[in-house]
């Protein structure tokens, strides 16, 4: 079954056609971060501008380098939701358009659900059940995946994202947007244990995370840096940092796949690729005997591959879009 796969949640146009959910013949990604980093962070309207000029293009691109026709393909797979709403939009009417003009099923299917099916491509002897930690720019989550649509949320943050503490904190250290990989190299030339910062417990519940309290730490820091003249040690700010979102995410990660008897820990989104976090990921997993999944960095951002291995997945449960289908800024996992 050949699936073409359309994401424009965020600032990347990504096009793919990805045949019986695991190969992927193709993945066209056009990304605007450049244009946005004059701006230091996502500009909504231009995203969604951006998205309207290029998707036609791309998905052109995707079928010539796939190899095939418009007439081959068997289903349209859409991110509708999470994500800045003008630029879902964007994509969601284009996989109407194409699933409507060619008589064709349309799939749409839960941005996050797609980051951990990111999994399925890399690794292809990959099957649920296991735990999965999908942390990306607008969403931090620690999911049981029971099976490819039978998922449930076990813990979640209460306030920013991982990546977006990441951003946040590398914009006041001086980089650039986005702020996840600079700060990862940074924090490589850090002695690190120079800053102490929170790491945040949520009263009543074990699992969820709050991130909002070390953003506010690190913009303080670098305020009274720039007040009093002071020097900032930027490289162990940046390793201090990530420590701290490690020790968020990584035990509680760690204690969820206990609780839900999963052997098996997927790591998913932009934020996975940080260094850090997969050698604490690495390190703790090894020592309880589980096993690791964490995918490739090309296929930790956002991409289409994933919402056609998804989408796939969500085509044998028997999901489909009407013409009728909407997008969505915000939707539980567990809802799409
Ligand atoms: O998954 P993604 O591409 O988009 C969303 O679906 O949100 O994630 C983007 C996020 C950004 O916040 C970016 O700064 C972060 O992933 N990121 C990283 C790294 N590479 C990207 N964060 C930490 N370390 C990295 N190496």
């Amino acid at each position: 079954m050949l699936i073409l796969a359309i994401e424009s949640s965020c600032d990347e146009t990504a096009v793919a056609v990805v045949e019986d959910g695991r190969r992927v013949l193709t993945d066209q990604i056009a990304s605007q971060a450049d244009m946005h980093a004059l701006y230091g962070g996502v500009v909504p309207e231009i995203a969604s501008r951006k998205h309207v000029e290029v998707i036609v293009q791309l998905a052109d691109a995707a079928l010539s380098e796939a190899g095939i026709g418009r007439k081959d393909l068997d289903a349209v797979a859409v991110t509708y939701a999470p994500g800045l709403i003008g630029a879902v939009l964007v994509g969601v009417n284009f996989a109407k358009s194409v699933a409507y003009a060619l008589g064709i099923p349309l799939i749409p299917v839960h941005h996050v659900r797609g980051h951990i099916a990111a999994n399925y491509i890399a690794f292809p002897e990959l099957k649920p059940p296991f735990l999965a930690l999908a942390i990306s720019g607008g969403n931090t989550l620690i999911v049981d995946v029971r099976d490819y649509t039978d998922l449930q949320v076990i813990g979640a943050t209460r306030d920013d994202a991982a990546g977006e503490c990441f951003d946040k904190a590398a914009r006041v250290l001086g980089l650039p947007y986005p702020g996840g990989a600079p700060m990862d190299a940074l924090a490589q030339q850090g002695r690190g244990g120079v800053y102490e910062l929170p790491r945040a417990h949520v009263s009543g519940s074990e699992f969820d995370m709050s991130f909002s309290g070390l953003k506010t730490a690190v913009v303080n820091l670098a305020h009274n840096a720039s007040q009093t003249g002071k020097m900032l040690d930027k490289a162990s700010l940046a390793l201090d940092f990530t420590r701290a979102v490690s020790d968020m995410l990584v035990p509680r990660a760690m204690a969820a796949a206990e609780l839900c008897g999963r052997s098996a820990v997927v790591a998913a989104g932009g934020v996975a690729a940080n260094s850090i976090i997969r050698a604490d990921l690495q390190r703790t997993c090894a020592e309880r005997g589980y096993t690791l999944y964490v995918p490739p960095l090309s296929l930790c951002g956002d991409n289409a591959a994933m919402i056609g291995c998804q989408g796939y997945y969500e085509y044998l449960a028997g999901k489909r879009g009407n013409t009728d289908l909407n997008a969505y800024a915000t939707m539980e996992i567990t809802d799409a």
